[in-house]
């Protein structure tokens, strides 16, 4: 088994976490959470995106949120923009990475972003052109990448296919989103495997929402074939507004106890992770979604 010997997190907890909580959380306290992930040693953060506030009231605030933070060298602020309007709304909050999101399902594309995948690549090239041209690195999501909340399976070939088309408009890196997290080691590792078809290695990145608890499975699987880059939330926050039932990301707590356990070097402060993700579900009034972050707290505690 070979595995990488370093792993890069993105914690995506400000965005993907928190885009479904139902209750208005105010912009410090987003804020709140970007300085504490980046204190703990996140070297990348997703912080917002930047779409119609009538489709995802929680994001509203995007520009404020990234107006307001207090960047620290060496992160990378990353925000989601799924047409020109979003990234124009970015481009005065000088994202380092902006992030297009397509699916491998044509249902979760049109109730996600109202159009087909088709037409979500045409909105999305002249998205991935301006970005580009301003020097902005360009991240392409591919949802579903396992199975669709209203397509059920999705097979590989589909996979590919959109990581061939997000290639040929200048995407330059896949992210491999199992949405409902309905995926399966050998499952993700065959949808992995199409989009490395289309993308290197180190331009690969996993995206496991953990609903049917095998998001770890599902890490260690794509690492088995070098894959280096994962998405995960803090305290496990989240879920997508358009893919109901799903639970939040993989806990960027568990990976980082799971990463530190085999030997392999994150950068992140484990004990301030689990501050930071104690400070979201303090103000979301709930216990983190974490085991490691769980078991580390109740030590505290005792
Ligand atoms: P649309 O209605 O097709 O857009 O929405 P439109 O171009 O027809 O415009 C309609 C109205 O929306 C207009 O306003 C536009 O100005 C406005 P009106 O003239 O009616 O007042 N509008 C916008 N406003 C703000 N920002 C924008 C924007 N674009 C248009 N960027 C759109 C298309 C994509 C905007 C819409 O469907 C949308 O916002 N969807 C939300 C998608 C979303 O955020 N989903 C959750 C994130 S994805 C996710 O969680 C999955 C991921 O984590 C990976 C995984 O787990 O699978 C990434
Ligand atoms: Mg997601």
């Amino acid at each position: 088994m070979k595995l990488p010997s370093r792993v890069k997190l993105v914690d995506v907890g400000p965005r993907d976490g928190l885009q479904n909580e139902k209750e208005p959380v105010p912009a410090e306290v987003k804020i709140g959470l970007v300085h504490r992930l980046q204190d703990a040693g996140l070297k990348e953060i997703e912080v917002t995106s930047f779409v119609s506030p009538r489709w995802v009231p929680q994001m509203a605030d995007a520009a404020e949120v990234m107006a307001k933070i207090e960047r620290k060298p060496g992160v990378r602020y990353s925000v989601l923009t799924p047409n020109m309007k979003g990234f124009e709304a970015a481009l005065d909050s000088r994202p380092d990475e902006i992030v297009v999101f397509g699916a491998a399902s044509e249902a979760f594309s049109q109730r996600n972003i109202n159009c087909s995948i088709a037409e979500s690549i045409e909105r999305f090239a002249p998205v991935v052109a301006a970005a580009r041209a301003h020097g902005i690195h360009v991240r392409g999501v591919v949802s579903c990448v396992v199975g669709c909340p209203y397509e059920g399976d999705i097979a590989p070939e589909r996979v590919g296919m959109v990581a061939r088309l997000m290639k040929e408009i200048g995407v330059q890196h896949a992210g491999v989103a199992d949405t409902i997290g309905v995926g399966t080691p050998l499952k993700v590792q065959r949808a992995m495997e199409a989009v490395l078809g289309h993308f290197a290695v180190d331009d690969v990145s996993g995206h496991f929402h953990d609903t049917y608890g095998m998001a770890l499975a599902n890490t260690l699987a794509a690492m088995e074939m070098g894959v280096w880059q994962y998405d995960t939330s803090s305290a496990g926050l989240g879920g997508c507004p358009y893919a109901k039932g799903a639970t939040g990301n993989v806990a960027t707590e568990d990976v980082v106890f799971m990463l530190h356990g085999m030997g392999i070097d994150t950068g992140i402060d484990f004990d301030k992770l689990v501050d930071a993700g104690e400070y979201i579900s303090g103000f979301l009034g709930r216990k983190p979604n974490s085991r490691a972050a769980t078991a580390t707290l109740n030590k505290r505690a005792a």
